[in-house]
């Protein structure tokens, strides 16, 4: 069996002790024995994309030992978040790939960079990288997970699915190409859920920084008193995947 510890969310700048927050849930992560193949982290690391936020996110994560991949999400920026978490300035969306334990994970970024100093909530997968996915997937055909931040897939909260990934289509038809597709792992709306999309499970890591609740519920839309919450993947030695999520006092 295979491991991946999930996390996602942890808006380091945030006034809801986000830092806090983050510690307790990298603590919990370091706390498992045996320990996780892979730590997860599915974008907005930091609220406002400032390095010195980044800098604490580095601090947060110092913790764990083991292969770490991260990604941006909407509240991050390419250029401080790739000098200060992957060494150094790199062009163009921060793709990323990486090898654990006989399976691939792929980071696409679909972060939109700010325009006018705005930022943009939803998201996009530029040609580029879709390119860079489908020759991945090619290249390989180990079970390859499909990470990033925004859900290609509506997941029934209003607010939060108009804020998705845009032309979820594009990405499906790469996908489609590639059955070792093993499932999508994203982040970005708060919550500890589960759909499909492209035929295979999509999950999210639920939400360390804050909870986003169902419209239905009598609630806060963003849910602060909510503990964190984190993903544990196990993937069976058949490719099954189970999801359990926790939350953290
Ligand atoms: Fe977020
Ligand atoms: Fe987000």
């Amino acid at each position: 069996m295979f491991t991946i510890a999930h996390l996602s969310d942890l808006h380091v700048g945030d006034p809801n002790d986000s830092r806090g927050r983050a510690e307790r849930a990298v603590a919990h992560v370091c706390s498992l024995d045996p320990a996780p193949d892979l730590l997860l982290v599915t974008g907005d690391l930091a609220d406002h994309g400032a390095a010195e936020e980044y800098a604490v996110v580095r601090e947060v994560l110092a913790p764990w030992p083991g292969p770490l991949l991260v990604g941006t999400g909407n509240h991050d920026a390419r250029g401080p978040f790739a000098e200060v978490l992957l060494g150094g300035p790199r062009e163009g969306p921060l793709n990323q790939a990486l090898e654990v334990g006989g399976s691939r994970f792929l980071m696409l970024d679909s972060l939109v960079p700010a325009r006018d100093g705005r930022r943009i909530d939803h998201g996009e997968l530029e040609p580029e990288t879709l390119a860079w996915l489908d020759e991945q997937l090619a290249g390989s055909d180990l079970p390859t997970y499909v990470c990033f931040h925004h859900p290609p897939a509506p997941i029934g909260i209003a607010a939060a699915d108009a804020i998705g990934l845009r032309e979820p289509d594009e990405l499906r038809a790469v996908l489609a190409r590639h059955p070792h597709h093993a499932a999508t792992l994203v982040g970005h709306n708060h919550v500890a859920c589960a759909t499909t999309f492209a035929d295979r499970p999509m999950v999210i890591g639920g939400g360390v920084v804050s909870t986003v609740t169902l419209d239905a519920e009598q609630l806060p839309h963003i849910w602060n008193d909510a503990p964190p919450s984190l993903a544990v993947h196990l993937v069976h030695d058949d490719g099954r995947l189970t999801t359990h999520w926790r939350t953290v006092i």
